[in-house]
């Protein structure tokens, strides 16, 4: 088509009200990207010892920079390396980045999820973009004793046709230091509204990132300050670099439905969510605290704060799964209050992996005055 047939098509279908393309048809599917866990990699012949030679060697996928094809088993500096899914992955090294292009329904809402694992760098960070947007994230935290963690980042499709990238801003003295990289997988998100009995959105952590079938480590969100693009709709994130664990019950106990947030760092990270209220109101915050089943044995404790009330829930925890409700109530000081969830300690599993008290049914409605007294 020519340029002008093209734009009398655009104009037509404009006037007749189809969209000028197709495109929830082409669109990806949840899942596991094109070659995204690496597993179809480059020719031996484009190969030089693990260093990948060429801009279009590993297939769906474009690369620059200082690219490594590791395999399984592969002995990094006195290290074995295990790859999480299938047998292969790729580390980049500074500056180096990898991207592929996907098609996507336009303003639609993605997550993306992908297993990292830091090696021989200071302060591994990846920066995670799909243009305009970007989110810089910190791999420095070895949460899974296995060294592998899922991380999450979301965007909002402003075309139908985007670049997903993963850069290495790393700057090390050894240029091959940097995150290994495998899994990369994306779910449209549905971000979730405030219902009837609740003010709070996505209070039931239903809706969330994408979580790896066979993985049975759950998925981390990192960092986020603000709610629009979170991974975890409706919820920040607020740390300087610590994620906290989505869970899911095909591997885990959670209290209810399908997903729940386990608090894996202490109080260096809060799961927050931000709401408007009418000062000298009061709320009632109700939340049920528990732990995920997956060995967690500890005196876990959970605290929770809105406007000037404060809350310390503790869950004895035999790492069996459980759960407990808790209920705090607040008046509100201001026309936005924060609600936030914090773990009252750190706790670790005999194995090394981080773990914490569950969240879970979270929901904020107005209390009654008289009830408030009671
Ligand atoms: C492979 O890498 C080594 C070390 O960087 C370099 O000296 C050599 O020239 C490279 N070989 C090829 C064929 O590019
Ligand atoms: C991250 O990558 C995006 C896209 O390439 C870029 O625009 C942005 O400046 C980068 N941010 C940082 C902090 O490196
Ligand atoms: C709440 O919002 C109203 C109107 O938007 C404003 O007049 C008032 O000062 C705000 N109150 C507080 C406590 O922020």
């Amino acid at each position: 088509m020519t340029g002008t047939a093209r734009r009398v098509v655009a104009l037509l279908c404009l006037l007749i009200g189809l969209p000028a393309r197709a495109q929830a048809d082409s669109a990806v599917n949840d899942g596991l990207l094109p070659n995204g866990n690496f597993e179809d990699g480059p020719d031996k012949s484009q190969l030089n010892g693990t260093v990948v030679t060429g801009r279009y060697s590993i297939p769906n996928w474009e690369i620059s920079g200082f690219v490594e094809y590791i395999e399984s088993g592969h002995n990094e500096k006195d290290m074995i390396v295990a790859v999480p899914e299938g047998a292969r992955a790729v580390r980049l090294g500074n500056d180096a980045t990898i991207r592929q292009k996907l098609s996507v329904t336009r303003r639609a809402y993605y997550s993306i999820t992908f297993s990292a694992a830091r090696t021989c760098a200071q302060k591994e960070r990846l920066n995670v973009s799909v243009t305009p947007e970007f989110g810089v994230l910190p791999i420095q935290t070895v949460y899974t004793s296995s060294g592998w963690d899922s991380y999450s980042w979301a965007f909002k499709a402003k075309h139908s046709a985007v670049w997903l990238s993963f850069h290495n801003p790393g700057e090390e003295e050894d240029p091959a230091c940097g995150p290994l990289i495998d899994s990369v997988a994306i779910k449209t998100l549905y971000p979730p509204r405030r219902t009837k009995g609740n003010m709070l959105k996505n209070g039931d952590l239903e809706e969330g990132p994408y979580i790896f079938p066979d993985a049975g480590w759950g998925g981390l969100v990192p960092p986020i300050f603000e709610d629009e693009h979170s991974p975890l709709p409706g919820w920040m994130i607020m740390s300087d670099t610590k994620a906290v664990k989505c869970v899911d019950s095909a591997h885990h106990a959670v209290p209810q439905g399908a997903r729940a947030v386990e608090l894996v760092v202490g109080r260096e990270t809060a799961l927050v969510q931000e709401v408007a209220t009418v000062p000298g109101r009061p709320y009632r915050l109700s939340f049920s605290v528990g732990d995920a089943g997956n060995g967690c044995r500890d005196s876990l404790a959970v605290e929770a704060y809105a406007a000037r009330a404060a809350l310390k829930v503790p869950y004895e925890s035999r790492g069996t799964g459980g759960h407990k409700l808790a209920q705090l109530e607040f008046a509100a000081v201001a026309n936005l209050t924060r609600v936030v969830f914090r773990s009252f300690n750190y706790h670790t599993k005999p194995d090394g992996t981080l773990c914490g008290p569950l969240v879970d049914d979270i929901s904020l409605v107005r209390g009654r005055r008289r009830a408030a007294r009671l």
